[in-house]
């Protein structure tokens, strides 16, 4: 019996509760009034997939610019799909229209980099949490004066604040504030668009933290999104590394850290400190060169190349397909094996690359 049910709940915890295939988000830049000047596409997501399962993490990393938040955004349909498939709890709703979008939205939520921004500063954190329940016709049979304390409370705040503004609070207590508005709705999936990067890093930890509670607590599936690796690693259960609108790496957390496959990600790891000083003082790093080149004009081939120091002429002409190379880990580099030796890993010699 008992062996019935870990199957049964296995088998559910599996089905993933948001996946997105083929995901494209292209901006068309630039205005042709007289049909004069040609439009640019600006191709900030560039077929990103990936499958998160319930109650699960999946980090999105990368340095600013390569796409994260217009993924994130995509995702929740503040911008609609150039192209791809976006399914949340088995419906697919890249092309659905906002009224239905509306309800759809109860089981996702965003919480952004920025709390102060999102939050109206001329309302009560009462009503900025009343005002979500009120766009979904919340809750049933409950007042929302007492749902608004429960949510408070939820998030580690006095509900006594109920009565107070954006502006009395300090940047962590903010980001609760829209913790708490995004849990208004009894969401299933949060995409967290870098929730800590504006907070002190004495506070970090604590948002950190939270999160993670309220992950256990309430079964919640989180897109986590980061500008460097050592955000995710402590409670990601896969990590997906991004580069100029495209996954370059994707794998469970532990063998993405243990045994890192693309150029990027190993230039990434090795830019985390090591908090041993002999350790740190041993290691050699890959430094990546010059700048992420603009996405209004990729470079060809493989897009990483004009900064990898391993590229080839074949790097330059051809593009690198994002292929599964062990369980669990999928990577987009024509010498993920060559490189394999050569190994971006703290605490191990790496290249140095430094010019
Ligand atoms: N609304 C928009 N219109 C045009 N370009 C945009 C828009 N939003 C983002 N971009 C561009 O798309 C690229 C990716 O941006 P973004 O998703 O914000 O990256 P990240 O979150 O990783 O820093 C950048 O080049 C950015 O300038
Ligand atoms: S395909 Fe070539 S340029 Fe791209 S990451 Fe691999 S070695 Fe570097
Ligand atoms: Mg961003």
């Amino acid at each position: 019996m008992m062996n019935v049910h870990l199957m049964h709940n296995n088998s559910a915890s599996n089905r993933p509760v948001l996946e997105v295939a083929n995901l494209k988000k292209h901006f068309v830049i630039g205005k042709s009034f007289f049909g004069g000047k040609p439009l640019t596409k600006l191709k900030a997501v560039d077929g990103v997939s990936f499958a998160i399962g319930a109650g699960k993490t999946l980090g999105l990393v990368g340095e600013s610019g390569c796409g994260k938040s217009t993924v994130g955004k995509t995702i929740l349909r503040l911008y609609n799909p150039t192209e791809g498939s976006i399914r949340v709890l088995d419906q697919e709703i890249s092309a659905l229209k906002p009224k239905a979008m509306r309800d759809v939205r109860r089981s996702l939520q965003m919480i952004f980099q920025d709390p102060y921004a999102s939050l109206d500063p001329q309302m009560t954190v009462g009503r900025i949490i009343s005002e979500a329940l009120e766009i979904h016709g919340l809750p049933k049979g409950q007042s929302h004066a007492s749902r608004v304390k429960e949510l408070l409370s939820l998030v580690g705040l006095d509900p006594v604040v109920a009565n107070r503004r954006p502006k009395e609070f300090s940047g962590g207590q903010r980001q609760r504030i829209g913790i708490a508005r995004a849990l208004a709705v009894e969401p299933k999936v949060l995409v967290c668009d870098e929730p800590i990067s504006a907070l002190d890093v004495s506070i970090q930890a604590q948002v950190i933290n939270l999160l993670q509670r309220l992950q256990d607590e309430l079964g919640l599936t989180y897109l986590f999104i980061a500008h460097d690796l050592g955000v995710v690693r402590h409670f990601s259960d896969r990590v997906a590394v991004m580069y100029l609108g495209g996954i370059v790496e994707i794998a469970d957390r532990d063998r993405l850290y243990a045994d890192p496959l693309h150029p990027y990600t190993k230039a990434l790891l090795s830019a985390i400190p090591v908090p041993d000083p002999d350790v740190e003082q041993q290691r050699r790093r890959i430094l990546l060169r010059g700048e992420l080149p603009s996405p209004l004009n990729p470079p060809l081939g493989c897009r990483f190349h004009t900064r990898c120091p391993f590229a080839t002429d074949r790097c330059r002409e051809e593009v690198p397909a994002l292929v599964a190379v062990a369980p669990g880990q999928e990577v987009a580099c024509h010498y993920w094996q060559e490189l394999r030796g050569v190994e971006g890993r703290p605490n191990q010699s790496i290249l140095e690359t430094e010019k």
